[in-house]
């Protein structure tokens, strides 16, 4: 029986991210897949260069190798090529996978491709709403921040440079990047989902504050 590429692929990103506990193991990419997987078929795109990408795409981040964006790329081309993926997909894919990342709320981070805006869509997607609001306090307790400080304000990082050195409280995330998400999608039909996700951390927060204070 031969094993499908998208199946190879999953079970190797499922044993390099056993274990993780901050908010990007297997079922962050189990669910980015499938909103990709749905997301492409609204709008088109080919499908086996996003499921791959989705599949691929945090397998190192730079978050956990000590900023290093180029480790990921390196890792995934060598999965595709040990399984002799045709170069017309692999090309693609890496670019992807090289480009996705939130840089800052200031940074603006296009996509050269369709595949490609879609995954980042999907990403994008688990960032925000319930999803968004779980892996973000899961992030924040793994790096050991606080939840919130009345006396720190967001800072809306110009340079990706200055975002990856961020050890702000976690409610601060919300606002340098979570709800910014919504207006940065590429695709009309992650628009859609993302309007309702964003409403729902909106609520979120507005209630988060009013208990802070006492006032709920
Ligand atoms: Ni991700």
């Amino acid at each position: 029986m031969t094993i499908s590429i998208i199946d190879k692929t999953c079970q190797f990103v499922e044993e390099k991210l056993a274990g993780e506990g901050s908010g990007h193991d297997w079922w962050h990419i189990y669910r980015v897949w499938n909103l990709a997987k749905n997301i492409a078929g609204q709008e088109e795109a080919n499908l086996k260069i996003v499921e791959l990408s989705a599949l691929l795409h945090d397998i190192a981040d730079w978050k956990f190798h000590d900023g290093d964006e180029t480790m990921g790329p390196k890792m995934a081309r060598q999965f595709l090529l040990n399984n002799q993926v045709e170069r017309e997909v692999i090309d693609p894919v890496i670019e992807i996978i090289a480009s996705i990342s939130y840089k800052g709320a200031g940074v603006p981070t296009p996509m050269k491709t369709l595949e490609g805006e879609v995954v980042q869509d999907a990403d994008r997607l688990d960032a925000i709403g319930a999803m968004g609001i779980a892996r973000t306090f899961a992030y924040g307790g793994h790096k050991n921040r606080l939840m919130y400080h009345p006396d720190e304000p967001p800072v809306m990082h110009q340079s990706f440079e200055e975002y990856k050195k961020n050890k702000g409280h976690t409610i601060n995330h919300f606002h340098e990047k979570l709800l910014l998400l919504k207006d940065r999608m590429n695709t009309t039909s992650a628009l859609r989902l993302a309007e309702g996700r964003h409403q729902f951390m909106q609520a979120y927060l507005d209630q988060f504050y009013e208990e802070w204070d006492g006032k709920a």
